[in-house]
């Protein structure tokens, strides 16, 4: 008997470790597993001039709060400013208030495109969670949120600036 709880419980730590491992290998991409574990960083070094980096970096501050606002008002049922947030700070309404197209003369194409990615997932959550207010269908809700966290996923697990 005793032999089996070891052995289960060995399993359920083995179980837990692979789990613990697989989002860093995904993170860290197929380049991570071809070089020695500590050296490589595969994303892309992009250089911009100091200000404009300084610039883009209080702007991505702004996107996380953004997010944790959204969720706020979601989790507290304000649909209607969880969407305008959305719309204003992250989704194409933002473009300005960021002053954008300055800083993607800077960026590379696909970083380009993972920037429009992100502003479109996040009109369309605006869309979404307004529709959400009459209907009280919160799962779309969450879908079109992982497909703006996505898109910073995505942008971050590419790119760096200096
Ligand atoms: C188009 C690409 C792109 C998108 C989209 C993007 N980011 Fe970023 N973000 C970057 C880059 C590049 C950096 C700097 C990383 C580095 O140099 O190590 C960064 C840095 C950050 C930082 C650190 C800021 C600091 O002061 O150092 C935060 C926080 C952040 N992003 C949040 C977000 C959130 C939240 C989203 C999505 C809503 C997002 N970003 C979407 C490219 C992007």
């Amino acid at each position: 008997m005793r032999r089996v709880l070891f052995a289960v419980g060995s399993l359920a730590l083995l179980c837990a470790m692979a789990a613990a491992q697989a989002p860093l290998d995904h993170a860290n991409g197929p380049a991570a597993h071809a070089a020695p574990a500590a050296a490589s960083d595969p994303r892309a070094l992009v250089p911009m001039p100091q200000p404009l980096a300084q610039h883009m970096l209080a702007n991505m501050r702004d996107h996380l709060a953004a997010l944790q606002e959204i969720q706020a008002h979601l989790g507290t049922g304000q649909m209607d400013v969880a969407a305008r947030i959305a719309e204003t700070r992250l989704g194409f309404s933002s473009l300005g208030l960021h002053g954008a197209h300055e800083v993607a003369r800077f960026m590379p194409p696909g970083m380009q495109d993972a920037g429009s990615a992100m502003h479109k997932a996040a009109s369309r959550l605006a869309l979404v969670t307004t529709d959400a207010a009459a209907t009280g269908e919160m799962a779309p809700v969450f879908s079109a949120l992982a497909a703006v966290t996505g898109a910073c996923v995505g942008c971050h697990a590419g790119y760096r600036i200096k």
